[in-house]
């Protein structure tokens, strides 16, 4: 399931963003990828020890609490502390598997359910740069607005095109889902904007709450924590 976040940052966010991401030091991606990644990512990216990383993941992330969808769609029980990137002249990153497990700065590991790129530069601005994913239902490609989010399988086969005008900038990160079936996971997110739907619309109040129930012993039948 690829499911695209509209607005999970506000413009003033992004430009705020942009103008630190513009200023600062970059290094080459492949400081954090395995020897798999290494021999296709051709990119920039903050340190992990940048201050600035930090700085702005934790903006990022404050963005995923506060949006109801975002946390609807993933269920996330471990969020790998976002890293920024950036693709220019010809930069790409060839088709590739997430690693499954990452560590966490705490020490513990975290299981990489969930794939999620935040884009923060405008499509208009550069050419190439889909970011193209590869899941049961055929490649899908994908560049949004600035300030859009996609979550998308982990698990699934992708790549960035190359950038051949301009750069595009963006932040990554993963989530380790309550729920690690994706198909469960679609099913959750399916009840959930029912249920949504109907408080709305004003439906019968018991038969929404009777549904509400339904979603939460679904949910602790399929959770881990
Ligand atoms: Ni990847």
């Amino acid at each position: 399931m690829l499911l695209h976040i509209e607005n999970l940052l506000d413009a003033a966010t992004v430009a705020h963003m942009r103008a630190k991401l513009d200023a600062a030091e970059w290094v080459d991606g492949r400081e954090t990828v395995g020897p798999q990644g290494a021999q296709v990512k051709r990119n920039q990216q903050l340190s992990d020890a940048s201050p600035l990383r930090a700085e702005l993941g934790r903006e990022v992330l404050a963005a995923c609490v506060r949006h109801p969808e975002f946390h609807a769609a993933t269920l996330p029980v471990k969020i790998l502390p976002p890293r920024f990137n950036r693709y220019a002249g010809g930069g790409t990153y060839g088709e590739h598997i997430d690693g499954a497990v990452m560590a966490l700065p705490d020490g513990s590991q975290l299981r990489s359910d969930i794939a999620c790129t935040v884009f923060l530069t405008d499509p208009e601005s550069y050419d190439g740069g889909e970011l193209i994913v590869d899941d049961t239902y055929g490649e899908h490609e994908v560049k949004l607005p600035a300030g859009d989010a996609i979550v998308y399988p982990a698990a699934s086969l992708h790549r960035v095109e190359p950038v051949t005008r301009g750069a595009r900038v963006a932040a990554f990160f993963w989530i380790q889902s309550l729920v690690r079936e994706e198909a469960q996971r679609r099913t959750l997110l399916q009840l959930d904007t029912a249920i949504r739907t109907l408080s709305a619309s004003g439906a019968d109040a018991a038969a929404v709450k009777q549904l509400t129930g339904v979603y939460h012993n679904l949910l602790r039948g399929w959770s881990e924590t």
